[in-house]
């Protein structure tokens, strides 16, 4: 993630709601990734929040006023807002939204989201009926009708005492939701990446199940990769606790089966795809439907095999189609991802050790080598998922172009 952010110029703006507190989270998080963020608080943003936490967080003055001081002669909302490669507007009240749908220019902000040319991302905060207003709506796709981008406030329980639709979305979705704005990356605009992600669960009776120890980790860090290159993402996941990227259509499974029927037919249309997931290879014969007792002898279970979902479609690749698939191996690492990158018909696998610590599953770091289908093999030291991910979409950059 770092690299798409790194050294760009971000407007972090704080309106007026109660959730502003959590703007110094996002500006701080921007930060850790090298971003350049301008911090600018509206006047009652400054009610609730003060400036010198931004300024200390970003090191950069807080811009609280139209008419502040002129540090130089340039005239400072233009300039801000024509350097930036986002304006980031978290929390935006009802209020932003409602001046910025129409034009008003009454503000520093109001003032410099008429000015700028780069993307504008809305976080909106407000009381649930706030939020539902159909004058709050109509602002809402007037600027949605106009390019701006919006992350959808969450559910639950408001700051007024309300439950509803309105609390601003948690900071690390705000920034997952801003890099591919900020990254300003398209290379691959109007391209389809499908992505297996987790591990399934096999049912045995219905408290007990075959599983694995895949987290998802290396699904949600290659789905956010292929957004911050303007990919359109699919990610289909078994059960994880960890979340998935805004922008990713998510579909959630739990066995073999249910990853095969909702990712085969996806498969036909997508650019690329990547299967990650750890999949069962085998299910139970027989599913109980109560919970099965223990009976005082040895217990035998008859396993049925599960479809293999990336040797169907490697089976059924379309010209220009890229395939990737993932070997997670305790042994013979390179000779046994080799054996499967011709079997199921792949141009990319990673073969991972797996059962050392620090690498594979649940981790967020994985010792791989990357294997390609004309026999070359690039070994990486302990590598994090994430920049894995950068150097597998690198790779197949370099093949799409071929
Ligand atoms: O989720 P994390 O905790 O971050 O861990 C990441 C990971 C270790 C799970 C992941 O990076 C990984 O290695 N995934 C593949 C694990 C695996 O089960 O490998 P395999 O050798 O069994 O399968 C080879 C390939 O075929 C994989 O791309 C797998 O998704 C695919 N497969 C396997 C069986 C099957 N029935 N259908 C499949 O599509």
């Amino acid at each position: 993630m770092r690299r798409h952010i790194s050294n760009k110029e971000v407007v972090l703006a704080v309106t007026g709601s109660i959730a502003a507190y959590k703007a110094c989270e996002i500006a701080s998080r921007l930060i850790e990734l090298n971003a350049k963020v301008t911090p600018v608080l509206t006047r009652s943003a400054c009610e609730l929040v003060q400036p010198a936490t931004f300024e200390a967080i970003t090191g950069r003055r807080a811009i609280t006023n139209l008419f502040g001081a002129f540090a130089s002669a340039e005239i400072e909302h233009i300039a801000v807002a024509t350097r930036a490669h986002l304006f980031l507007v978290a929390p935006a009240t009802a209020n932003i939204l409602a001046k910025a749908a129409n034009g008003i220019a009454d503000d520093w902000l109001s003032t410099a989201l008429l000015a700028t040319r780069a993307p504008i991302l809305f976080a909106p905060a407000m009381n649930s009926n706030m939020f539902a207003h159909p004058a709050t709506q109509a602002n809402i796709e007037t600027l949605l009708g106009r390019g701006c981008h919006f992350i959808e406030p969450e559910s639950g329980r408001l700051a007024c005492g309300t439950v509803g639709q309105g609390r601003m979305a948690d900071p690390m979705s705000i920034i997952e939701a801003a890099l591919p704005l900020i990254s300003g990356d398209s290379s691959l605009a109007g391209k389809k990446v499908l992505i297996t992600s987790g591990g399934t669960r096999e049912p045995l009776d219905p408290v007990r199940y075959i599983g694995n120890r895949s987290s998802g980790k290396m699904g949600r860090a290659l789905a956010i990769e292929a957004l911050a290159r303007g990919a359109q993402v699919t990610v289909v996941t078994g059960p994880s606790d960890v979340a998935l990227p805004y922008g990713a259509e998510t579909i959630r499974v739990e066995t073999a089966m249910q990853m095969a029927a909702e990712t085969l037919p996806r498969a036909q249309d997508a650019n690329i795809v990547i299967c990650a997931a750890a999949v069962a290879d085998y299910r139970p014969e027989q599913t109980y439907e109560h919970k099965r007792k223990r009976a005082g002898q040895s217990l035998t279970l008859a396993l049925v095999e599960n479809p293999d979902i990336l040797a169907q479609i490697g089976a059924a690749k379309r010209t220009g189609q890229i395939l990737v698939g993932f070997a997670a191996e305790t042994e013979e690492l390179v000779a046994n991802a080799c054996v499967k990158l011709k079997k199921k018909n792949l141009d990319l696998i990673v073969a991972n050790q797996v059962g050392v610590p620090e690498s594979g599953f649940g981790v967020d770091t994985l010792n791989a080598a990357i294997l390609d289908r004309d026999g070359q093999t690039t070994e990486l030291p302990l590598i994090a998922k994430d920049e894995l991910a950068q150097r597998l979409f690198d790779r197949m950059a370099l093949l799409m172009a071929q």
